[in-house]
């Protein structure tokens, strides 16, 4: 029986991936024996509507000194965060004297780091120590830690209270979550805010992007369960925005209750959910139905290459491409390599599939009849600038919301 991290009501699974390792766990052959794994089954809170893992990898194991996930290779993201920053830093530091601003899961300081250049006071907190340092040489001040109640009590005495906190990508990785917002409502001054974004649940469903599920992604978050959280706090979310990245993401603004006007935004989405269905189980029934559609079409998709003797790649080895390549049972014979730009996962093995990563170097030298795009977050940003693949009659794969050939 399975109970939920947010209301503790007792909870069942909609979908279940089977055994699954490490999303972000590339490793070596001779790794290979001692692999970790554990059960990918998610499951919808009738009560409080969260969805979420029902098992949870120990966080030691995905968030280390060998962290495989660098922010800032991608100059997209690096854009989107230039212009968050912007936001923060107009709407809500203006016309505060010596701002404070800290980051949870700053990662390699892809966001602190246009605080920093304007030498705004900040301070990043991040547990995956390779990724940390490397902020640290850029110049964004970070700690190497995880985000709970006692690092928010740290912080205050050691530097005061925060203007605006801010997370992109984390809060969703973290289980303890009643932790964090008692963290947030400590370390946030009266007046303060606290603002987070994640893959939105909504997209999810709607682009049945399955690979979103992963260890990493503990919940899958709509507007209505971090109301329900953050309000047991006495925390209030007060805006909210859609953004085309990571497939869709959802941006939470959150103050203490009562310190700002609620916007418009917030009653709409309520609607947008509902009509969406995404307080309903049944809405997770047919998206376990879709996602089995899904399965069935890219395996036989790529059997059939293989008997056509076509070449096939992946494009990025992403994290998401973990639960596709485990799920569909996407195995070496059917996929040559994954070629990807960052240099820690080059040369290593793909978590459970082991398939070989090779530098994207390789990719351009010799262009394979076909690429899977796993990075198709980042299509918008890949797909400009391969257009050499697509002029040597190179075609993509795509299966984000539908499996198809593109090109
Ligand atoms: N914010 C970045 C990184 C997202 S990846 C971006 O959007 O690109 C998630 C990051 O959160 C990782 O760097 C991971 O080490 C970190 N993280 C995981 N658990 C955390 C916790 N409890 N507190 C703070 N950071 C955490
Ligand atoms: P993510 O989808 O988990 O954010 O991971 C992105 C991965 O994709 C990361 O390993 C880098 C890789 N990548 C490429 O190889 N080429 C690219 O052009 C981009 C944008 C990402
Ligand atoms: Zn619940």
């Amino acid at each position: 029986m399975y109970h939920c991290q947010i209301c503790t009501h007792e909870i069942e699974p909609f979908i279940s991936f089977g055994r699954m390792p490490i999303a972000n766990g590339f490793l070596m052959p001779d790794q290979f024996s001692q692999e970790y794994f554990y059960n990918l089954i998610v499951g919808f809170c009738p009560e409080c509507k969260m969805v979420q893992l029902l098992e949870f990898v120990d966080r030691e194991k995905m968030f280390h000194e060998q962290y495989a996930f660098f922010s800032s290779t991608s100059s997209f993201m690096a854009r989107h965060f230039g212009m968050f920053a912007e936001k923060v830093i107009q709407g809500f530091l203006a016309k505060v004297r010596d701002p404070f601003v800290v980051e949870i899961g700053s990662n390699d300081g892809i966001l602190l780091e246009n605080f920093s250049k304007r030498n705004i006071r900040h301070l990043g907190i991040e547990p995956s120590a390779n990724v940390a340092e490397a902020a640290i040489r850029k110049g964004v001040k970070s700690i190497c830690a995880f985000f709970d109640e006692n690092i928010a009590r740290q912080i205050v005495s050691e530097s005061g209270h925060a203007d605006a906190i801010i997370a992109a990508n984390v809060m969703c990785h973290i289980p303890y979550l009643h932790s964090v917002a008692k963290g947030i409502k400590l370390l946030l001054k009266s007046g303060g805010i606290f603002i987070f974004e994640d893959p939105y649940l909504g997209d999810i469903v709607e682009k049945v992007a399955y690979d979103q599920i992963y260890d990493e992604h503990a919940f899958y978050f709509s507007l209505q369960s971090i109301h329900y959280l953050f309000s047991q706090y006495d925390l209030e979310v007060i805006h909210t925005e859609l953004y085309n990245v990571h497939g869709g993401s959802m941006r939470y603004y959150i103050s203490h209750k009562g310190s700002h006007a609620p916007s418009s935004s917030v009653m709409t989405q309520i609607d947008k959910e509902n009509m969406l269905g995404l307080h309903q189980r049944k809405t997770y029934e047919l998206f376990r139905k879709s996602v089995e559609k899904s399965k069935d079409q890219l395996k036989q998709l790529l059997l059939n290459l293989k008997n056509e003797k076509r070449r096939v790649v992946g494009y990025a080895a992403t994290s998401k491409s973990t639960t596709v390549t485990n799920y569909c049972g996407i195995t070496p014979d059917l996929l040559e390599y994954m070629s990807d730009t960052t240099p820690i996962k080059q040369g290593k093995y793909s978590p459970g599939a082991h398939i070989p990563v090779r530098p994207y170097e390789e990719f351009k030298a010799n262009y394979p009849d076909y690429a899977l795009l796993f990075g198709w977050n980042h299509a918008e940003e890949i797909m400009a600038k391969e257009n050499e693949f697509c002029d040597n009659s190179g075609k993509w794969i795509v299966y984000v919301p539908k499996v198809k050939i593109i090109g």
